[in-house]
């Protein structure tokens, strides 16, 4: 029987910090029912995190094990897929410098997600904000390298990467157009929850807005949290009806307590459901949720030197990949002098 070749994934996180459960049901939970079916690349990108954290290469240094390892323990299994450290690749670092003769400087202005965290830095950082650097203004340059780079087909992401993805099509077409054929046209896979809310109520969870709910928080943390949840501020005594719509408890139920929902909901608006017991209720379920999640984060945790070889040889084994994605665009560029 003839083999059907997989499709190629290339996905990453920068390594930031822990991993929280919006990048759970953003994406890490798509690239766990993907390794099935497609040949699957996860970059621990530190190129670009360090576009954001030049001044402290220890965080990004140290936050590759821990996303490595929240990566693991949300079930990606390093049978199936490949860990890849960005920087020990230096091919990716080439084809960004190639690249970014392709790409104007206002349309990476023009990027909505670089617009967005443009945006965030001015309102973390006020004016200090301002001072965009080079790097972190061509970050979409570098994904552009680490998804062509792989020859990857398909990119599963969060919708706010979409205009990234878009940016790498854009140069894809523009390289192919100027001189062959080689690279390939990734496209998007975005996963079924869109984006998930922070415990304050933000629209988005994340790592610098302090409102995350960690994927290796303890049940104290967890149950801790929950109660500081932000809930329906008309509900002042236990029987008051509420409305579990504008209420942060509400919405986390409606991901960890499904099959229970409507119960939740219809209890919550009738005034029959007090805060503290709801709030117990969706700790109790998060924590159960998280439990084979942080089991195998323990299993990986115990075993360093497991995760250290998974990263060592994946990044070997990109490298044969990435080297001959430059060889060939050298060649279609024709500044392929002399070999090495
Ligand atoms: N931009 C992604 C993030 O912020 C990380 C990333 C880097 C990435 N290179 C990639 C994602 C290539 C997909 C493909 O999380």
């Amino acid at each position: 029987m003839k083999e059907i070749k997989k499709q190629r994934i290339l996905t990453g996180d920068r390594p930031t910090g822990k991993l929280h459960i919006g990048h759970y049901f953003g994406s890490l939970q798509n690239r766990v029912k993907l390794q099935d079916e497609y040949e699957t690349f996860i970059l621990v990108a530190d190129l670009q995190a360090l576009t954001d954290n030049f001044s402290n290469p220890e965080k990004v240094a140290q936050n590759i094990y821990e996303t490595t390892l929240d990566n693991l323990a949300a079930g990606l299994n390093p049978e199936k897929c490949t860990f890849v450290v960005q920087s020990m690749v230096p091919e990716l670092a080439e084809l960004t410098m190639f690249y970014s003769n392709l790409v104007t400087v206002s349309r990476l202005q023009r990027n909505p997600t670089i617009k967005t965290e443009i945006g965030q830095k001015k309102e973390l950082f006020g004016s200090e904000g301002e001072s965009v650097t080079y790097g972190f203004l061509g970050y979409p340059i570098s994904q552009a390298a680490d998804i062509t780079a792989f020859e990857a087909e398909a990119v599963p992401v969060g919708e706010d990467q979409l205009p990234l993805i878009e940016q790498t099509k854009e140069i894809v077409r523009k390289f192919n157009s100027l001189f062959k054929e080689v690279l390939i046209e990734p496209e998007a896979v975005i996963s079924e929850h869109k984006r998930i809310k922070g415990l304050d109520g933000n629209a988005k969870m994340g790592k610098s807005l302090g409102n995350s709910i960690y994927l290796s928080d303890n049940e104290e943390t967890i149950r801790l949290k929950i109660k500081g949840a932000i809930t329906d501020t008309n509900k002042i005594h236990k029987n008051d009806p509420a409305n579990p719509e504008i209420c942060m408890v509400g919405y986390y139920h409606k991901l960890f307590n499904k099959d229970n929902l409507e119960t939740v909901y219809s209890e919550c608006r009738k005034g029959e459901r007090g805060c503290v017991s709801c709030k117990k209720e969706l700790a109790d379920n998060i924590i159960l949720y998280l439990k084979p999640i942080q089991e195998r984060r323990k299993y990986y945790e115990e075993r360093p030197e497991l995760v250290k070889k998974i990263l060592i040889e994946g990044t070997k084994k990109a490298r044969l990949i990435t080297k001959n994605t430059v060889k060939k665009v050298k060649e279609a560029m024709k500044i392929n002098y002399f070999d090495e």
